[in-house]
């Protein structure tokens, strides 16, 4: 799988909600190769201060600009760096790296993504619709704490042609409540398949859910990244068949039955 290390102009830098950035960046080498649910490690600032780069999942691409979109949240100092990022600057991208979500049939895929979880669900809807004939295009159920952060995002969804069911802590968008809720209230049959990210009681929740009716499941998890690559041991997850799985190489998207979700 070809992977790259290039330093490439930011174009763009949204910022979607409160502590919520979209950026946009020249990367026609990662775009064009990248896959659904894998992801770029981004070197911030020059110096040693952050000294490690930062994994961000693929958000969107367009193949034909030779753009790519990473969508975060400011969590900390790295993030808080990357969303003063100016327009023209370089930055190095290391990519796409790790294994994305296997793609079954639109029309039996539900995509459910929590909070920055949503982040690689747009490209994943957008491949799915960009599969899918006569207008069959997956079920898509997002959540997140509120209104102002969902909506935006509720958009990209829309603009390709899906109907998004939404949920919110608050409230005040959507279902009251959690995105579990509403997979459970849509009674999928066992022929569908469930691709998730989110926050880890939520990719728990929804795997118990699935196992129950008998639904497949992948979930994209989030783990401490120092290489990306394999090198470090930084990211290991427990599997249930005993052992570790590296989330960066070996993920991060894994059969959610395959992952030890107790601890
Ligand atoms: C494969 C992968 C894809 C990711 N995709 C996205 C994405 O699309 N959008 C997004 O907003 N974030 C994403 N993350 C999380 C993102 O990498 C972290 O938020 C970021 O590295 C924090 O850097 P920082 O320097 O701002 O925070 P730090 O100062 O390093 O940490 C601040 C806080 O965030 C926590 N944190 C740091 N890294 C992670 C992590 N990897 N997972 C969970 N908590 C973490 C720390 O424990 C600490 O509490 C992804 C992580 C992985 C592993
Ligand atoms: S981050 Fe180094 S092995 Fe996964």
């Amino acid at each position: 799988m070809s992977q790259f290390q290039k330093k490439v102009e930011l174009v763009r830098s949204e910022v979607i909600a409160r502590d919520v950035v979209r950026l946009t960046f020249n990367a026609p080498e990662i775009a064009t190769v990248a896959l659904p649910g894998q992801f770029v490690m981004i070197q911030i600032g020059s110096g040693q201060d952050p000294l490690l780069r930062r994994p961000f999942s693929i958000h969107q691409t367009a193949s034909s600009e030779g753009t790519l979109q990473i969508l975060f949240k400011v969590v900390g100092r790295g993030t808080e760096l990357l969303a003063h990022a100016k327009v023209g600057e370089q930055l190095s991208l290391l990519g796409p790296l790790g294994k994305g979500f296997v793609l079954g049939e639109p029309g039996k895929a539900c995509l459910v993504g929590g909070g920055m979880g949503i982040a690689p669900m747009l490209f994943l809807a957008s491949r799915f619709q960009q599969q899918s004939k006569k207008g069959v295009v997956p079920k898509v159920i997002l959540g997140a704490r509120n209104s102002e952060e969902l909506l935006p995002l509720i958009g990209d969804f829309e603009a390709l042609g899906l109907e998004v069911l939404a949920a919110t802590d608050d409230g005040s968008l959507g279902h009251h409540g959690l995105v579990t809720d509403v997979l459970k209230s849509i009674n999928l049959g066992p022929d569908f398949t469930v691709y998730s990210c989110g926050p880890r009681p939520m990719l728990a929740a929804i795997h118990h859910l699935c196992l129950k009716e008998n639904i497949r499941c992948q979930v994209s998890v989030e783990s401490l990244m120092a290489c990306g690559m394999g090198a470090c041991l930084g990211c290991a997850v427990p599997l249930k068949a005993g052992g570790y799985a590296h989330a960066c190489s070996d993920g991060p998207v894994f059969e959610a039955g395959e992952l030890l979700w107790s601890l």
